[in-house]
């Protein structure tokens, strides 16, 4: 079958360079491709596909993604054209230490130079957990092909014991329970083999959800890609419609700078606080479209604060779950449901508007998919916050922390590290009440490395004996976006620049006012400026190899934590072939 529609002239392809020239170096493009079997005719003359993939066996939101690969090779065929999988850089949230953060933007590198630097037309990004969907794309964007994004999908409804679970919600709450003495050790043991259902990523609204739901709202997937669970036969036929697409898009040559403008940014923000999204997604948005060439700033996601409703009822700031939305109406619904607040004239990867793809979707269940004047929660779903202990922002997520704590003035207890932190947040001695402040320093992108979700950090164990379930906690660190809490996250400067988090002594008051949109460090000027004479940096945490890299160029949290060298919309060459 040609690729090449009767009614559409042929568009000179990039592929062509490889495979289409003549001399020596085309004849050894061809017979390399024939070695496994390939006829030249199955290459030569087609749009080429690459499949980037992020399965591994120690991802194993992941683990169907060689399936699915499968189905999406067979409709580019199918289409027309030849599709070329190609494994990336996995990165499984879980599994990966110290953060799968430290790695996103080596994944975002990856991503790019393999799509630089093979005879590729036109990319499927396949990826889901968590980093993946920013690391894909980021690369994806900088590259500048034809791409189309496939999320995993989430996994199945979680259930124990009659209670509806979802995976990191539950595990932070049981967790609690356990060193609270509410269960035993054989029930949490019971638990851990009920968790996770089945294939596919987080099923709350964690940073998988939101950012396969964000990559959605960007226009870079195809209408209810983002809440298909990855174990419905529904996920394989849009695997398979997202490969017959990304043909189509090649021969229609629509590329990212043909989709991601300020106004799908804008978009993307407006849905994040709809869907009380995971505040990963502030750092990975910021990220995405500075590849893009759009500049966004905190004050960007600030100002749909409160004006944006809450409308998706799902963990872990609602009660229903990812499979829940898919039934209700899907992540195309929900979008559809946004559809005043949206600019529909957003282009997207399937040819026409924002508005034009969401027109078909219908919703099922207006109790999982809230009307616009029916929020789930009248707390906004992310606030931004400046003060003295943060000049340059930070964030919290109001509609996840319990109200009394949105307005609170207590007495820090401060931990250095993470270590610190774990060292003595049992200990029957800490000088600790529900109205302190939980200080963790050291956690940011630099100090963390790689700013690790330490952002939620555990409530003391004597309070949990007591019935204290949240805490106002501060730290330049990221959180789980399946975690909940008053949670102050992404403090900037980082402590281990020498910003006021470093300074923080424990018994120091910090003053939290949510609506005034305030953090202050209640410690005057003069004491603040002794101290910093006194403040040394920590020592390097690498020596050798990629880590040196991140340390020399990682951007703050404010700025999407990309490498200075990799921002911007600047085209990288494409490679000579000799
Ligand atoms: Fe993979 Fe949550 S651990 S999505």
């Amino acid at each position: 079958m040609d690729g090449d529609r009767p009614d559409r002239p042929r568009r000179a392809r990039r592929s062509d360079r490889w495979f289409a020239a003549d001399g020596m170096r085309a004849f050894a493009h061809r017979s390399r491709m024939q070695q496994v079997g390939w006829r030249r005719e199955d290459f030569v003359d087609k749009p080429v596909i690459g499949i980037l993939n992020t399965w591994s066996d120690l991802s194993t939101c992941h683990s169907h993604l060689r399936d699915r690969a499968a189905s999406v090779k067979a409709a580019v065929q199918r289409a027309g054209g030849f599709a070329a999988e190609l494994p990336a850089l996995s990165l499984g949230e879980v599994l990966v230490k110290p953060t799968t953060m430290l790695y996103r933007n080596l994944l975002s590198m990856e991503a790019e130079e393999l799509i630089r630097s093979h005879p590729l037309d036109g990319v499927v990004l396949m990826g889901g957990c968590d980093k993946t969907t920013p690391g894909l794309i980021m690369g994806a964007i900088s590259a500048g092909l034809p791409f189309i994004y496939l999320p995993a999908g989430p996994t199945l409804n979680g259930s124990w014991r009659g209670e509806t679970i979802g995976t990191g919600t539950h595990t932070r709450r049981y967790f609690d329970a356990l060193r609270a003495g509410e269960i035993s050790q054989e029930e949490w043991n019971d638990l851990e083999t009920r968790m996770v259902r089945s294939v596919g990523t987080c099923n709350t609204m964690g940073t998988a959800s939101t950012m396969s739901l964000l990559a959605e709202a960007l226009g870079l997937s195809l209408p209810g890609a983002a809440a298909t669970p990855a174990a419905d036969s529904a996920h394989v036929r849009l695997a398979e419609a997202t490969g017959a697409r990304i043909v189509d898009m090649v021969e229609e040559d629509l590329r990212p700078s043909d989709l991601l403008t300020r106004a799908s940014f804008e978009n993307a923000i407006i849905a994040l606080h709809a869907i009380g999204g995971s505040t990963n997604a502030v750092i990975h948005l910021t990220a995405m479209a500075g590849r893009a060439g759009v500049a966004l700033e905190l004050a960007d996601f600030e100002r749909h604060s409160g004006r944006v409703p809450l409308i998706a009822n799902l963990m872990p700031t609602g009660r229903f779950l990812m499979e829940d939305l898919f039934l209700a109406g899907g992540s195309d619904g929900l979008l559809q449901r946004l559809a005043p607040l949206l600019d529909l004239t957003a282009q997207t990867v399937t040819g026409v508007t924002l508005g034009e793809a969401l027109a078909p979707a219908r919703i099922h269940n207006p109790d999982i998919i809230r009307p616009l004047t029916d929020p789930v929660a009248q707390a906004p779903a992310l606030a931004v916050l400046h003060g003295s202990l943060a000049p340059d922002g930070c964030v919290i997520k109001p509609s996840a922390a319990h109200p009394d704590l949105l307005v609170h003035r207590g007495r820090a207890v401060v931990f250095e590290t993470y270590a610190d932190m774990a060292a003595r947040i049992d200990d029957p001695d800490l000088d600790v009440d529900e109205t302190s402040i939980l200080v963790l320093k050291g956690a940011g992108p630099l100090g963390g490395p790689g700013m690790p979700e330490w952002g939620g950090l555990p409530i003391p164990r004597k309070l949990l004996a007591r019935g204290v379930r949240d805490m106002v906690r501060i730290s330049d660190a990221r959180m789980s976006g399946t975690h909940f809490g008053a949670c102050i996250l992404h403090v900037a400067p980082e402590s281990a620049l020498g910003g006021p988090l470093a300074l923080v002594r424990n018994g120091d008051e910090i003053e939290l006012d949510t609506p005034a949109r305030r953090l202050d460090l209640l410690v005057d000027a003069a004491e603040l400026e002794r101290r910093r004479q006194q403040w040394t940096p920590p020592p390097p945490k690498f020596q050798r190899g990629y880590g040196v890299m991140f340390s020399a160029h990682i951007l703050s949290a404010p700025r999407g934590c990309d490498f200075d060298f990799l921002e911007g919309a600047a085209p990288t060459a494409e490679p000579d072939i000799y």
